[in-house]
């Protein structure tokens, strides 16, 4: 199988064929990922909440998204991997965010970084594809944001939101990212901005179906978070059940001495 590349999902839009991505934030999911067939990985700021136990992606820094990255980029042969930049890593000018994408593709030696943001990041959309790295944008429900947005709430519901959305899509177009991740978005408002766009792939979570493409956390589609689950999440197995049932099994053998065996031991 050939290395995706912007160019393929660049491609996948032109030709309407759907786009498939997922997280994993560690060299042995990206390994079961990327052998699966998925076409893009992210390593999302996700990290925060899915492997560092913070309650939000606030305090995940530039060296956590590089460490991560730099495993999922060393487990992936095929898929194009995607790393997020962190909280403040690109707020403050688009010199920050340049040399914090420089960082990402220097020491994580992915193929794209995504932030978010609307027209207010274009700047440093620009700056940054210019300068030969790839974008993904992120709008809608854009975690780091989460106090400005009074909380994790759907995006866009009214006439004007839904304008600013669009105008923000086409502005990440107009900058050079090839796709921007559509989150928690009504499913009208995240199809029209697909069908506006004419070169972003729009990639979709709680967006509905008419997006260029889908993601989600790797943990919520194997079934392996506990607690709260988004209702837009589809789970595709119960792993925290094969995992616990395993260990109990595992602690049962141990405590009845019945493992290890003969088979598993050295004579
Ligand atoms: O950080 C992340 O995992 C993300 C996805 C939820 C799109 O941004």
């Amino acid at each position: 199988m050939q290395k995706i590349t912007h160019l393929t999902i660049r491609k996948q839009k032109q030709e309407k064929k759907p786009i498939t991505m997922i997280t994993a934030y560690d060299v042995l999911m990206a390994k079961n990922v990327d052998e699966a067939g998925i076409d893009m990985i992210l390593v999302g700021d996700s990290l925060g909440n899915v492997v560092m136990g913070y309650d939000s992606t606030l305090p995940v820094t530039l060296d956590d998204m590089i460490h991560h990255t730099a495993c999922v980029v060393r487990g992936t042969k095929h898929a194009l991997v995607v790393g997020d930049l962190p909280f403040m890593s690109y707020q403050e000018s688009p010199l920050q965010a340049l040399r914090s994408a420089g960082r990402m593709m220097k020491e994580a030696r992915c193929d794209a970084v995504k932030f978010e943001g609307g027209q207010h990041v274009c700047d440093a959309v620009y700056k940054i594809t210019q300068s030969g790295i790839p974008v993904v944008g992120h709008l809608g429900l854009t975690p780091q944001s989460v106090h400005q947005l009074g909380g994790f709430r759907v995006q866009g519901k009214d006439e004007k939101t839904a304008q600013t959305l669009l105008d923000d899509a086409l502005a990440l177009e107009a900058a050079g990212a090839f796709a921007i991740v559509l989150e928690c978005v009504p499913t009208t408002v995240a199809t029209t901005i697909t069908n506006t766009l004419t070169t972003a792939a729009t990639i979709g979570i709680g967006a509905g179906n008419g997006c260029d493409g889908q993601v989600l956390v790797c943990t919520d589609l194997l079934g392996m978070t506990t607690g709260f689950r988004p209702s837009f999440v589809k789970p595709y197995a119960d792993l925290h059940h094969v995992i616990t049932t395993a260990v109990q099994a595992y602690i049962h053998d141990v405590t009845e001495r019945t493992f290890p065996d003969d088979e598993h031991s050295f004579t």
